[in-house]
Parts: C-alpha cells; sequence; structure tokens
C-alpha cells in the first residue's frame, strides 16, 4: 500500500478537499481512505499529520481505538460474525468454524494467500434474522450451512461483494405490533408547519406536557433537556441524534431510520428550531452502514421539500441541516460524551459529567443528544399535543415504547406497546414457550426470571432502552451471563483502571467456573469485583458492567453452585490442559504423560 499512497494520494487528497482539511473530520477521513485502501497505512498516517497538521501519534491513536479501522492488512474479504448470545444460540461458532475450515483460514488471521480475515464481532443489531455477519461492513443475516457454503464459493472465486446474490443482504424490518408511532401514517412537514404556525415556545411546552422521557436507556425528561440546552450560553448549538444503537438485543433504531426517517429527521429539526441549532449530526453506527445511501436520499428529499437548508418551509433564519457521521465499530460511542468525542475526530472516551452536553457539548458547545425513537416521538408530539402523548402509557412513563424481541420465540421482530405492558403479554404475543427468564434492555439491563413475568415495562418498574432477549428452559443462565461480561470486557474503552482491568479479570473468573476450576473463594471474588465496578467506574458501562452476573446470581444461583468444583481455590491455569498439544504431538496420552497434580484434582472433582 506504500506505492499506492504515493500513486493515489491525489485520492486522500480528494477526501481531505470534501472534510475541508478538519482535523475533528478525522474519523470520517480513517473511514472513506479505508474504503478505499483497505487499510490504514503507516505512510497514510504519515500524509495525513502532514497535510492537517496534526501529530501523527493521535492520528494512531484514534485509528487503534475503533474495531473497524485496521492498521494492518485485512484481505480483500473481512468477514465478521456477529456475536452476540443471541447468535450463539443460533449456532454462529459452528457456522464460523465451518467457514473457516472450508476457506483454509484461522479466525482473526489474515489467510496465507492475503484474501481474507474471518473474526467475530459484537452484535450487529440483526437478532431477529441471526446468525449473522458482516463482510467488508455490509450485514448478511439467516445463516445457514448452504448460505455459508455459498458465501465460501464467491470468495474462492473472488467475486466482488458488489456482485453477491442481492437475497444475501435483504434485511428484513419485522415489525410485529404497530401502536402509535410504527403505526402513524405522518405527512413529513406536518409537525414544522404546526411549530411554525404556533411558534417554539409553545411547542417546547408540548413535549414537556407530554412527559416524553428519551429513550436510549436514562430516562431523561426531553422537554427539561431542550429547555436547559436552548437557555445555555453558546455561539452555536448543535442537535445530535444517536444512532449507535450498540446495546446487544437491540435493534429498533435500525428500523426506524429505514422505514421511518422522516420522523427522526423532522424530530431533530423542531429540536433545532427550538434550541436555535443550524447544525445537527446523525451518528450512525458503523454496522449499519448499509442504510447510509437510504438515509442520505431521505435528507436529499427533505431539502428538495424545504424541510431542510436555509429558510425551511419558507420561514426567514430558520436554518438547519444534517449531516451524517459514521462510526466504526466501539459500543462505548453510544455514551453521548464518548459519542461527542467521536463526533469530534477523537477516540471515543467518556469525558467526566458535569459539565453535561446540554452545556458543553459538540465542539464545547450547548448540544441535545437524543435516541433516534426519542426525536421520532416529538415528531408526533409536535403534530397532535402534548396532553394526546401523555394520555397514552403509564403516570410516569408516558407514550409508547418499542421493544426489540429476540432469542426463544416464534416471532422476533419489533413489537410497539404503550409503557405498562406486562412482561407475560409480550411472551405471549411473540410465541414464546417455557421461558425461563427475559433479558430486558441488554447486558447491561435487568435480567427477569419467572417469576416476576407480571413486572411492567416503564421506568417505574423494568425501564428499558428497548431490547428483550427470551432464554427457554434449555438456556443455561450462566452462560448467558458470560457471553454478557465478555462483551463488556471487550467493549471496556480502558481508560480507567477499575472498568479496564475489572470487567478483564470478571470475564477470567467466569471462564475458571465454566472451564470447571470454581470455588466458593472465586464466588466470593465475583461479588467483591462488582462492588468494585460499580463503585469506582468512570462511566455507565463500569457501572452496568457487573449487573448480568449479579442479577444471575441472585436468581440463578444453582448455576453457578454446580459450578463450583472444588472446595478450596484452585488456579484457574491447568498446565496439564495447556500441554496437551504437545502430548498430541509425541502421540501420547498415557497417565505418565500427564502431570499428577492436576490430573489428582480433577479426578477428586
Ligand atoms: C455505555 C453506554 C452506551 C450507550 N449507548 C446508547 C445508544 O446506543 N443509543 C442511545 O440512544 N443511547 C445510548 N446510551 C445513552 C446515552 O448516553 C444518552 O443517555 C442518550 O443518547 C440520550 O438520549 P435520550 O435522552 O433520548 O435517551 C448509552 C449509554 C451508555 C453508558
Ligand atoms: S468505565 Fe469503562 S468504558 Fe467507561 S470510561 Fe472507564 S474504561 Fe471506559
Amino acid at each position: 500500500m506504500a506505492s499506492q499512497i504515493n500513486a493515489h494520494s491525489e485520492y486522500l487528497d480528494s477526501i481531505l478537499l470534501r472534510r475541508k482539511f478538519n482535523p475533528n473530520e478525522l474519523l470520517q477521513i480513517l473511514r472513506e481512505a479505508q474504503e478505499h485502501y483497505g487499510y490504514i497505512h503507516s505512510d497514510a498516517i504519515d500524509y495525513l499529520s502532514e497535510k492537517l497538521k496534526f501529530p501523527r501519534s493521535k492520528i494512531e491513536g484514534v485509528a487503534s481505538f475503533y474495531s473497524f479501522i485496521y492498521l494492518q492488512p485485512q484481505g480483500e474479504y473481512r468477514v465478521l460474525f456477529s456475536d452476540n448470545i443471541t447468535d450463539r444460540m443460533l449456532g454462529n461458532m459452528d457456522l464460523m468454524a465451518s467457514m473457516c475450515a472450508q476457506l483454509w483460514v484461522e479466525s482473526g488471521k489474515l489467510s496465507e494467500d492475503g484474501l481474507l480475515t474471518i473474526n467475530t464481532t459484537s452484535c450487529t443489531g440483526m437478532c431477529d434474522q441471526g446468525p449473522a455477519l458482516l463482510v467488508n461492513n455490509i450485514a448478511i443475516n439467516r445463516l445457514s450451512n448452504e448460505r455459508v457454503g455459498g458465501i465460501c464459493e464467491l470468495i474462492r472465486e473472488r467475486v466482488p461483494v458488489s456482485a453477491w446474490p442481492v437475497e444475501f443482504f435483504a434485511i428484513e424490518d419485522n415489525i410485529r405490533r404497530k401502536d402509535i408511532l410504527l403505526g402513524s401514517d405522518f405527512i413529513s412537514g406536518s409537525a414544522l408547519s404546526n411549530l411554525i404556525q404556533r411558534g417554539p415556545d409553545e411547542v417546547l411546552n408540548e413535549v414537556k406536557i407530554s412527559k416524553l422521557r428519551g429513550r436510549g436507556g436514562a430516562g431523561f425528561s426531553t422537554g427539561s433537556k431542550w429547555d436547559f440546552c436552548r437557555a445555555a450560553p453558546g455561539e452555536q448549538h448543535y442537535v445530535v441524534c444517536n444512532a449507535d444503537e450498540g446495546e446487544p438485543g437491540t435493534f429498533k433504531d435500525r428500523v426506524l431510520l429505514n422505514g421511518y426517517a422522516d420522523l427522526v429527521f423532522e424530530g431533530m429539526t423542531l429540536c433545532a428550531r427550538i434550541i436555535g441549532a443550524k447544525k445537527g449530526f446523525l451518528y450512525l453506527r458503523g454496522e449499519y452502514r448499509y442504510l447510509l445511501d437510504h438515509l442520505q436520499a431521505v435528507l436529499h428529499h427533505r431539502r428538495q421539500q424545504k424541510l431542510l437548508g436555509q429558510n425551511i418551509l419558507g420561514v426567514k433564519d430558520f436554518n438547519f441541516d444534517i449531516e451524517i457521521h459514521l462510526g466504526a465499530g466501539a459500543y462505548i460511542c453510544g455514551e453521548e460524551s464518548a459519542l461527542i468525542e467521536s463526533l469530534e475526530g477523537k477516540r471515543g472516551t467518556p469525558r467526566n459529567r458535569p459539565p453535561f452536553p446540554v452545556t458543553n457539548g459538540y465542539l464545547n458547545q450547548p448540544t441535545v443528544v437524543n435516541n433516534v425513537e426519542t426525536f421520532a416521538a416529538t415528531s408526533l408530539i409536535g403534530l397532535n399535543g402534548g396532553a394526546w402523548y401523555a394520555g397514552i402509557g403509564t403516570e410516569t412513563s408516558s407514550g409508547t415504547k418499542i421493544l426489540s424481541v429476540s432469542g426463544d420465540c416464534e416471532h422476533p421482530g419489533l413489537y410497539e406497546y404503550p409503557f405498562g405492558v406486562t412482561v407475560a403479554q409480550v411472551l405471549a404475543d411473540c410465541g414464546a414457550r417455557n421461558t425461563q427468564a427475559v433479558q430486558v434492555s441488554g447486558p447491561s439491563g435487568i435480567c427477569v426470571a419467572a417469576n416476576e413475568f407480571e413486572r411492567k415495562i416503564g421506568f417505574e418498574d423494568i425501564p428499558t432502552a428497548g431490547a428483550f432477549m427470551v432464554f427457554d428452559q434449555s438456556r443455561d443462565m450462566f452462560e448467558v451471563a458470560r457471553n454478557f461480561i465478555h462483551f463488556f470486557a471487550h467493549e471496556s474503552c480502558g481508560f480507567c483502571t477499575p472498568c479496564r482491568v475489572g470487567t478483564s479479570l470478571l470475564s477470567n473468573m467466569m471462564d475458571k467456573l465454566s472451564h470447571g476450576f470454581g470455588s466458593p473463594y472465586d464466588l466470593a471474588e465475583i461479588e467483591k469485583l462488582n462492588v468494585l465496578l460499580q463503585s469506582t467506574s468512570h462511566c455507565g458501562l463500569g457501572h452496568s458492567a457487573c449487573n448480568p452476573v449479579l442479577d444471575t446470581i441472585a436468581k440463578f444461583r444453582p448455576a453457578y453452585e454446580k459450578r463450583l468444583a472444588h472446595s478450596e481455590y484452585v488456579p484457574a491455569f491447568d498446565l496439564d490442559r495447556a500441554l496437551s498439544q504437545a502430548r498430541q504431538m509425541t502421540g501420547r496420552d498415557d497417565r505418565a504423560a500427564h502431570l499428577e497434580r492436576s490430573g489428582d484434582r480433577r479426578a477428586k472433582s
């Protein structure tokens, strides 16, 4: 690629020119350069450093933060198997092993001919149609042995991904239950016309009356957030739509952006008028790259309709436009301050809070960050009024909530309910049977056991960003928790020690129990680690990383106890097992070839 850089530096120049040599666009520049060159070569970093007048070390630091930015050659085909628990339940690991065997490649390594890499990645947001993978960042779902065989054939024949059968890339919306949002016949521009007639003050008041709370997880009052931001001094105000949707098991924003983008963009434009913003961003997770062209087309259409741009709907000084920024495979960038760092072209490290984004957000200016579903709901409120919205749902949780249902049920997909629906009702509607537990709101959420199925979805009982993963009686809840802990250890941004070290210690301990080396000592250590993580982590990821373990220890303790094979502490490292390859090579597996201590220990257990 060194020669490529020299020969084609005009390509880098064209990106830089389009991005106005702005270091705040660094992530987008790296992403676009990689789409062209396949990876970011050291020479490209030097070139960018010189042109952007930005330290090389910083560029390298940013590039190395994001798992979809590569500093080493990856091959023509980059295959990433989605590795959420629901993908595991559908056999993703066997399919990956089969692909590796068929293509003679070891997972995580570049094939000898430099053609491809195969690896895993965190949940790709396709849990309703898994197992799933990304090939060169484009999703392929409903994997089967046959489909994997077809993919191997195409790779072997070096068919470019753009020429692969279109049905491989079909992504369904799977909308199973509609309510006011998914069932709305919203006409684009109608909420904005209402805003223009009534004025920003009145519409902000309607948002407050609606009692709408954020749908991204924390549940902060949307009206108050907009009001704080509006009142905050600054040269510019900004609107940011959080479409990072990285919580395993959540995929509702994917469907909203695919089928309801007008509602989302209209909500952002309402917000812009109210807070006085001229610029907005949609931060789209890298896994949803396939939505980019569609979203650009919707934005283009809205500009043509005078719903974006200068003098919106003919109103002088109503100027606002939206830019799409793509993420690059970092769950932590869903956390709003990390997202803002990422928008500024930096590593997605969460900031200290306070100050909050409403006063010190993008470029240190007042910024509203809301979830996709929140913005969509504000369009309905802008059109139909706050009292109408507040009349739906419960006293504390107004309106509806879209649930992303996956796992052991007949009809996975999206279900929109007024808040207050019971877990049991959702289970009945999605065709779940013999359900043991439901993980609501993803790994950082709540594990609901069968005796709690009459509990209600709502901020007053079970708050949720939307994931609803169903586990039937055949599932091992310890293994579910282990998968979630691996996720957190993988996604910890590494900024603070309790989370960086704590999540990986927790992950090792869960592995230790899984491999049969657990003792009551380890369980006590796990409980201690949980306290440490919860009390000393810098951001929400660290605080909630131990939730799955705490919940499953409390509700499914036998699943842990059966793994405490030893009454006293034993080390996790099993030298005898580590030597198994050497034994294989020498063709010996007799008793004398085993280490006595380890063998005895296993015999006793
Ligand atoms: C680790 C972590 C990941 C998060 N991921 C998302 C996400 O993918 N989408 C989202 O809207 N909010 C996410 N949030 C919550 C955001 O920080 C923020 O509260 C939200 O975007 C605000 O929008 P809302 O008020 O409309 O909910 C995450 C928070 C944490 C701590
Ligand atoms: S808690 Fe974890 S994810 Fe959050 S800042 Fe610390 S290391 Fe990063």
